[in-house]
């Protein structure tokens, strides 16, 4: 038996003032798409922005159904937008962000599993890690090099 440890570097930002322009501007961008969110169930109202390789932005909200599994987050609305629309791109960077109806969010939102999965695949397949930026609606900013630090172990191609 071989004892292991996985540890990884990430950043934690005081407030998006701290961030660089670009990574404000992506931040930014995140927070005007909460606007769009379809979040009638649970009030959480999520914006998410992809910067890709092209200088491009693409954003993407949560959109909640009825029948709750079949809602998307709004991490993957933007990320799968970005891949049918500028397949071949690479994908920098992503930002999160979110705002609730019911309570101030004040820290950080992280990613459910299943983006995460869903991202990896993307970075994966480019070869280059995307930074990922997440953020409640104020407050502290974490910043991650790679979705892969994010999803250790994660299933991918290479199994199939
Ligand atoms: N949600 C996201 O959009 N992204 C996340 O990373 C976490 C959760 C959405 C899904 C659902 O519409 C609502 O937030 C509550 O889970």
């Amino acid at each position: 038996m071989q004892k292991r440890k996985l540890v990884f570097d990430y950043n934690l930002f005081d407030s998006i003032e701290e961030l660089s322009s670009v990574q404000q501007k992506l931040m930014h961008s995140a927070i005007a798409a909460r606007k769009d969110a379809y979040a009638p169930y649970s009030k959480f109202h999520v914006g998410a922005a992809v910067l890709l390789k092209n200088g491009k932005t693409v954003i993407g909200s949560n959109q909640e159904n009825a029948s709750y599994p079949a809602g998307v987050c709004a991490e993957r609305v933007a990320i799968l937008y970005a891949g049918a629309k500028y397949p071949g791109v690479a994908i920098v960077a992503i930002a999160i962000t979110a705002t609730s109806k019911n309570h101030k969010v004040d820290a950080p939102v992280t990613s459910c599993g299943i983006c995460r999965q869903s991202m990896a695949e993307y970075e994966q397949k480019q070869k280059t890690p995307i930074e990922i930026l997440m953020m409640g609606e104020i407050g502290q900013v974490i910043q991650c090099n790679s979705v892969l630090d994010l999803i250790p172990f994660a299933f991918d191609s290479a199994f199939l």
